[in-house]
């Protein structure tokens, strides 16, 4: 009931099958509710604007293959819950502005094949908090590598790192053992040079590491992924030797050789240390000692992730809950979420009820973005919605409904307990945010068509034909309305949110206010306010106003709606002559339909007719679900035959 709104929106340009040319309009930056922008692939040019920054929602930017030239605008870093931010393949020169560091939950950035220039900024390396894959390769980089890494997390995390091609010289920073996680390291065609660094020994995630055509010299390591010669390549390096047979590089020159260096080295090491000594504490010898203990233990807190594990040692799992039947679900940890949310960050949130809050991340294991509902069940209802979503977990499979793909039910850092479900992340967002964004700005991929409309409406309904009538006992939805509709990444509509749901049993309580049903102002049947049972017929009329917003485009909490007007009576009074003008005006209805009366008569008047009926009064007025859900499948049946 107290929803912050927010609006997800995404904007999908990519150029598959008709690439675009042209520029980015600096009006690009209105699209405030922006969530994702897709323009990879066209033909775009000139720069990309500064008012980029105004687009505090945008998740994903991809601008891939392109022509976009000039610098990266420095207010990027105004896009500070920026994810996924792809530039790869365009011809953009400049430096790398140091304000991306503050897009601290950057997951994956894409910068290869430009011609930008500049070292990177060593707060990038420092800030980032949980980066999965960067790519910097084929540009024209200079500098040293950045040698702050993993201090707060980037190296625990980071999977992919792609340098080559560049102009990075220097030696490889020994900071980089931490760099725990990393299964890719490209490091190739720069001007690196020192040896190549035994760290990389211990780093038993790499799989490929490739140091090739650089300046590097001495000897190569000779264990861990050393050990693969498939995994690592050398080539190219005039310096190297190695004794081992498997790498093909030449034979070092006698050890002995060297070791009596290394002596020399120690001898002098302790001289040294002899003339500074005296001017030391006894106290601070004490601290040097026990600092290189714990660091040589390999327990120095380090990295990010460690210190997480340190915070929740007695992690036990809980075994109450009846979401436990479902056997095959895989499970998460706290400590997972955690870092998925980076610490339940506000950036991450993607809304938030008195029951629950819903964050979108990822988990270091896993590609794909998920939807993570914690439940406050400190919350009156918390705990009942977490059941009761358990229960439609266990006993629902259809393709309209939304079910969890995980669980984690444990006890957080505190020993509270915690309970939450991971849903796939759905890219289109939710209903509402399609049918009311005010920022239409010219984007005509953003409205959604008479079509779409219509299949929505069928998954709906289809949706909760199958809670209604093939679930026993009945499952009554009670809070359906468009936020809680999400869409697929091929627009098919997911009913969601079952937290206020019941299932239909003799003993169901009456509820005593419109509290108890859980329902939303507007969108909740009135005889719930009167006292009445919970009953299907209910969510029939919430079906039939998310029919009428749909169709015209209106909340039923519009300011327009006063005085006893509703959005029910507001379209009886226009229905049937005058339906036309209740549309949406920003429907983008297939342009051979126009606005035609044959078009009217066949789909409009019906759906309007529809509408109106789930939402009388009298619940014995009402039809059922099953015949909603059959009238749906042949409007729009009729639909796609013709179009
Ligand atoms: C971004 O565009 C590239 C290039 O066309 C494509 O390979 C990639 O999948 C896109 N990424 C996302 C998240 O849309
Ligand atoms: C980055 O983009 C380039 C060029 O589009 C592509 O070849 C490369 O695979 C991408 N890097 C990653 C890590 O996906
Ligand atoms: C590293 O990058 C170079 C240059 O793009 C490429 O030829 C090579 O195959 C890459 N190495 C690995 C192991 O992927």
């Amino acid at each position: 009931m107290h929803e912050r709104a927010v609006w997800i929106f995404l904007c999908d340009l990519g150029g598959q099958n008709m690439p675009f040319e042209g520029s980015i309009p600096v009006e690009i930056g209105n699209l405030v509710n922006l969530f994702s922008l897709g323009m990879e692939s066209n033909f775009l040019y000139g720069s990309i604007p500064s008012s980029i920054g105004k687009l505090r929602n945008l998740y994903i930017l991809n601008l891939s293959k392109n022509k976009l030239s000039g610098q990266i605008p420095p207010s990027i870093g105004d896009v500070t819950q920026l994810a996924l931010l792809y530039l790869d393949g365009n011809n953009l020169g400049g430096n790398i502005p140091g304000s991306l560091a503050q897009c601290m939950g950057l997951f994956e950035l894409n910068l290869s094949q430009n011609n930008l220039d500049g070292s990177i900024p060593v707060r990038l390396f420092a800030d980032l908090l949980f980066a999965w894959s960067l790519d910097f390769s084929h540009n024209n980089l200079t500098g040293e590598l950045p040698p702050v890494l993993g201090t707060y997390g980037i190296g625990s995390g980071l999977v992919s790192l792609h340098m080559e091609g560049n102009r990075f010289h220097g030696q490889i920073p020994e900071r980089w053992h931490l760099l725990v996680s990393t299964r890719q390291i490209n490091l190739s065609h720069n001007d690196l040079s020192g040896v190549v660094p035994k760290f990389f020994e211990q780093l038993d995630k790499l799989e490929q590491l490739d140091l090739s055509y650089n300046n590097l010299e001495g000897a190569v390591p000779a264990s861990g992924i050393f050990t693969h010669s498939a995994a690592v390549v050398l080539d190219g390096n005039k310096g190297l030797c190695s004794n081992s047979p498997r790498l093909a590089l030449p034979i070092c020159p006698g050890i002995s050789g060297s070791a009596t260096k290394v002596k020399h080295h120690l001898s002098l090491l302790v001289t040294s240390l002899l003339i500074v000594l005296p001017p030391l504490t006894i106290g601070s010898l004490v601290l040097i000692w026990f600092m290189l203990t714990i660091w040589k233990k390999g327990s120095f807190p380090f990295s990010r992730w460690d210190l997480v594990s340190k915070m929740f040692p007695n992690r036990r799992e809980v075994h109450t809950a009846p979401c436990h039947d479902e056997k095959k679900l895989k499970r998460v940890s706290y400590e997972d979420i955690v870092k998925a949310t980076n610490w339940f960050s506000l950036v991450h949130t993607i809304s938030s009820t008195c029951t629950g809050s819903v964050y979108v991340g990822r988990f270091k294991s896993d590609k794909s973005l998920v939807a993570i509902k914690v439940f406050k069940l400190n919350e009156p209802g918390g705990y009942d919605s977490y059941l009761i979503e358990c229960e439609v977990l266990r006993s629902t499979r259809h393709r309209n409904i939304m079910r969890p793909v995980t669980l984690c039910s444990t006890l957080d850092s505190q020993n509270h307990e915690f309970k939450a479900l991971i849903f796939e992340f759905m890219v289109n967002g939710s209903l509402e945010a399609w049918l009311h964004s005010e920022q239409h700005n010219g984007i005509p991929d953003k409205v959604l068509g008479f079509g779409q409309r219509i299949c929505i409406a069928a998954d709906v309904a289809s949706a909760l034909d199958y809670a209604h009538n093939e679930l026993t006992p009945p499952l009554i939805h009670c809070d359906l309305k468009p936020n809680n509709v999400l869409l697929d990444d091929d627009m098919t509509a997911r009913l969601s949110d079952f937290g206020s749901a019941k299932f239909l049993s003799p003993g169901l309580v009456i509820p005593k206010s419109l509290d108890d049903v859980g329902g939303t102002i507007g969108y909740v049947a009135p005889e719930y306010g009167m006292g009445c049972e919970i009953s299907v017929a209910g969510d029939l009329y919430s079906f039939g106003v998310l029919l009428l917003e749909l169709l015209t485009g209106k909340r039923p909490t519009d300011d327009m709606f006063v005085d006893g007007l509703s959005l029910c009576k507001f379209s009886e009074s226009m229905f049937p002559d005058r339906v036309a003008e209740i549309l949406d005006p920003h429907m983008a209805h297939e342009e051979h339909q126009g606005c035609t009366e044959a078009w009217m008569e066949r789909y409009i008047v019906p759906l309007v007719a529809l509408g109106l009926s789930c939402t009388m009064e009298s619940t014995k007025d009402r039809p059922g679900m099953k015949d909603v859900c059959a009238k749906l499948s042949d409007i729009r049946a009729s639909f796609l035959e013709l179009s």
